[in-house]
């Protein structure tokens, strides 16, 4: 357990009254200045900062586009273009939000993949990998209504294809697709809903930030050899020097972001998206946003029925489940050696799994038909399989190698090798 011991006392009269009633700067002093932090964290430990910073870009952005933006079908593409061309900064600030969801969607993966190598969800840290795991199925939902808004053709027949998933399940699919839909098609009704949600569920991934880092605050951070806090010189206070480290790694995130918005703020985006949404014409191929494709080429893998169970909604199941096997992972992987660093058997199975994650992206964007369809299934097999059976198959049989004894026994041996 990490050290909370406070050690603030008020400076004067104010900050005493203050700490009698509302002990607010006790608490930020606590949490975000003196708060114990392992000193050995590594540059992929500053990605949960960069995506605070992003959920900030997104919802600031978000609000200003709001003011000139109009959530009606005859309306929204033509109130886009008009932010792009005539709003003051409309260019930059429509370009900005854009780029901003796959930035966060970036940071997002990489913050995931992290947790995944270093054993982060492990306990005593369940709950906080879980709270990840909500907050990623809410900022997948965010992002796929947000796309629906400019209502280009990409927006209608994406939002078509989706909302078509849960017709696909028995009973309840219909009437939850209606729901959703707000009639019987994709029409006014679905992007003024899209767009209420969309406007809404920031505020609500805001609020499950608050209890990520709450539960984040309990145990204190993992760390890249994974060992836990055991004396005081492990730890470092998070300000300034984690701050700093911070914001360093968020200028330089910030460079690619920059370049997008700059120089390609339509690169990412799909050309169909720039053309009006028109329920009579089909696109070719219907693909979501690229952070998207993993998940929608694992829910294309399933082309066969499955006894009673029929391809589209083993599709969707299979779907849903790589999404909820995330939540069981802590139980899966009963390995006691949390960092990816010390399980040799581990590492190169991990990257696997992201090199097959990387596949599933591509394979999501091309058409669902011969060769791509057979390789997806087949990753999709390796993603379950990794959960499901290599991981707790791993914690049996493999043979970690020496851990060091205290976070501060490994920087000293690191820095002892650097200086011989
Ligand atoms: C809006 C999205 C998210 C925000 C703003 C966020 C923010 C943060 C922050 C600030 C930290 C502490 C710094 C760090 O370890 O990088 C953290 C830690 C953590 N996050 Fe997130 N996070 C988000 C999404 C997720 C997701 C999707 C997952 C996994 C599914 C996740 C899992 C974790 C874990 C396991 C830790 C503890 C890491 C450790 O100490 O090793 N987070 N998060």
């Amino acid at each position: 357990m990490a050290n909370h011991a406070g050690n603030y006392t008020p400076g004067n009269g104010f900050e005493r009254w203050m700490d009698e009633r509302l002990p607010i700067i006790r608490f930020s002093k606590e949490h975000l200045m003196d708060f114990p932090t392992p000193k050995n964290l590594n540059y992929w430990w500053t990605f949960g900062g960069i995506l605070a910073f992003m959920l900030v870009v997104q919802i600031v952005t978000g609000i200003i586009l709001v003011m000139h933006y109009t959530p009606h079908v005859d309306l929204a593409f033509a109130s886009v273009e008009h932010i792009r061309r005539d709003v003051n900064y409309g260019r930059i600030i429509q370009g900005t939000h854009a780029v901003g969801a796959s930035m966060f969607f970036v940071a997002l993966y990489v913050h995931m993949f992290r947790g995944l190598y270093y054993g982060s969800y492990k306990a005593p840290r369940e709950i906080i990998w879980m709270l990840g795991v909500i907050l990623f199925i809410l900022v997948m939902a965010t992002a796929f209504m947000g796309y629906v808004l400019p209502w280009g053709q990409m927006s209608l027949w994406g939002a078509t294809v989706i909302t078509g998933l849960f017709s696909a399940i028995p009973v309840i699919g219909e009437p939850i697709q209606t729901l959703l839909l707000g009639g019987f098609s994709v029409a006014n009704p679905t992007l003024n809903r899209f767009f209420s949600l969309h406007y809404l569920l920031p505020f609500i991934i805001a609020a499950v930030v608050v209890l990520h880092i709450w539960a984040l605050h309990v145990p204190g951070n993992n760390n890249p050899v994974g060992v836990e806090v055991k004396e005081s010189r492990d730890t470092l206070p998070f300000h300034p020097y984690f701050t700093m480290k911070d914001l360093f790694a968020i200028v330089v995130f910030l460079i690619p972001f920059a370049w997008f918005v700059f120089f390609a703020p339509d690169i990412l985006g799909h050309a169909d998206n720039y053309i009006p949404g028109d329920p009579l014409v089909t696109p070719a191929h219907i693909v979501p946003e690229w952070y998207l494709l993993p998940y929608y080429a694992m829910l294309r893998a399933i082309d066969f029925d499955v006894l009673f169970i029929e391809a589209r909604l083993g599709g969707v199941l299979v779907m849903f489940g790589s999404l909820a096997i995330l939540f069981v992972l802590p139980w899966l992987d009963r390995s006691p050696v949390r960092s990816g660093t010390f399980r040799p058997l581990f590492k190169p199975f991990y990257w696997v799994f992201v090199f097959t994650f990387i596949v599933l992206a591509y394979l999501g964007a091309q058409p669902a038909e011969g060769i791509y369809v057979l390789l997806a299934q087949i990753c999709t097999a390796y993603y379950f399989g990794y959960f499901l059976i290599i991981l707790p198959l791993l914690s049996r049989i493999e043979t970690p190698a020496p851990l060091p004894a205290s976070i501060s026994e490994s920087v000293l041996a690191k820095s002892k090798k650097a200086a011989a």
